[in-house]
């Protein structure tokens, strides 16, 4: 069974550990890395108990969690990393502590392709710090790794293209969907559902409406799985205004990523949402949730707002070559399991329309944050889809 190449994983978090998993059922020896030997107890604890559960509920053959444990090794040290085809790093996210394991990744694992779960750093600038640059690739996982399908590819200006193909045919072939990004903030996913939180905040801010309202109109007008409000409870409202602080910082703060005093405030508060008790919605025991208003003009008014700065995001990151339309569409769909790719939204809405409510938001509100993305108008005036 275990022929396959041994896969190197630097980091024994929530998201290293996943990895781990993923890679050891795809049938790969896996090595583990951490410096903190408690981080190492706590991956190993935590990965039996996922592989005890899987036997349990008949997803794993019987004896199928020993024998994949017994090809995880876990080590305090990078140099066990030498035989690796593959090193995925998730240490913290934090660019000194990325580049000095990039640093001496190329040394210990000299025939490997070296990957960085960075979600909000430059992949370049990690390449840059590793002695062969043209072997390290962004390879961005999501949240929980075994259960999210989605992984962005992300070359830096420094992969050699033969790099990027073969991760995307290495995860694919451990059931992964894989969609290329650019080397840009936020890559696809978290660039482009910016305006979900960002534009429920705006709604709420200049009160529109109150949180529950604009949830529920997003959940049964647009057929999103969550709310923003609920979502950013559950993400947790410290981990979501630091993503979008990142993004407006990294974007030189352009006004259509500019994070909410509101969520500040709340982060300030240490409302943070499920995890601290109190976010947007109280999570206390028996505490009831506000009730929605009942406004079906209200709700599509919310939904069309939403989705129509979602739909020219998504829009403006093809016109900046972040992806691709068919990668962005997957990206939001498992990723983010949105209802439906944001450009077949555009297509199905027609492109004029979303043209016409950019430029009406724009025209109310005469600010920079409401400009129509070139491609779009593009599109609107000649007819144009993304699609067939
Ligand atoms: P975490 O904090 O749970 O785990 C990081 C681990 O790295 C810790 O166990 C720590 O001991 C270890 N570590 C720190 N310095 C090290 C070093 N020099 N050598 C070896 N191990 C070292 O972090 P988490 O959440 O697993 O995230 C890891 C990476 O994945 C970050 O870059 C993060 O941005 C990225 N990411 C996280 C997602 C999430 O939802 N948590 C989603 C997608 C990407």
């Amino acid at each position: 069974m275990r022929d396959k190449k041994t896969i190197g994983v630097v980091g024994a978090g929530v998201m290293g550990t996943g990895i781990a998993q993923v890679a050891a059922q795809a049938g790969h020896p896996v090595v583990i890395v951490d410096t903190d030997a408690a981080a190492r107890e706590r991956s190993r604890g935590s990965l039996e108990a996922v592989l005890t559960r899987l036997v349990e509920k008949g997803r794993l053959a019987a004896g199928g969690d020993d024998e994949i444990l017994r090809h995880i090794a876990y080590t305090g040290s990078l140099n066990d990393l030498g035989d690796c085809a593959l090193v995925v790093e998730a240490v913290v996210e934090r660019a000194d502590v990325k580049e000095d394991v990039f640093g001496q990744l190329a040394r210990v694992a000299p025939e490997a392709v070296l990957a960085t779960n960075t979600s909000s750093l430059s992949v370049t600038a990690i390449a840059a710090s590793c002695d062969d640059p043209g072997r390290v690739v962004g390879a961005h996982f999501f949240n929980p790794v075994p259960l999210m399908s989605l992984v962005e590819v992300v070359p830096a200006m420094q992969t050699r293209g033969e790099v990027a193909d073969a991760v995307c045919g290495l995860l694919e072939s451990w059931g992964k969907i894989t969609v290329r990004a650019k080397d840009t903030p936020g890559f696809i996913v978290n660039r482009v559902a910016r305006p979900f939180y960002g534009e429920a905040l705006r709604l709420f801010d200049e009160g529109v409406a109150d949180v529950a309202t604009i949830d529920e109109a997003m959940r049964t007008v647009g057929g999103f799985r969550m709310g923003p409000f609920e979502l950013m409870d559950l993400i947790g409202n410290d981990v979501n205004y630091a993503v979008t602080e990142s993004v407006f910082m990294a974007f030189y703060g352009d006004a259509r990523y500019r994070p909410s005093f509101t969520q500040k405030r709340m982060v300030e508060a240490g409302r943070f949402g499920r995890k601290s008790g109190r976010g947007f919605y109280e999570y206390k025991e028996g505490t009831r949730r506000p009730a929605p208003s009942g406004d079906m003009a209200l709700h599509r008014q919310i939904c069309d707002r939403v989705v129509t700065m979602l739909i020219n995001e998504a829009a403006d990151a093809v016109f900046w070559r972040v992806a691709s339309p068919a990668d962005v569409d997957v990206a939001m769909t498992k990723g983010v399991h949105y209802p439906k790719g944001l450009l077949a939204w555009c297509d199905e809405l027609g492109a004029g329309t979303v043209l016409d409510r950019m430029r009406k938001l724009s025209a109310r509100y005469g600010e920079d944050r409401y400009r129509a993305s070139v491609l779009l108008t593009g599109m609107a005036e000649d007819g144009g889809r993304f699609f067939g």
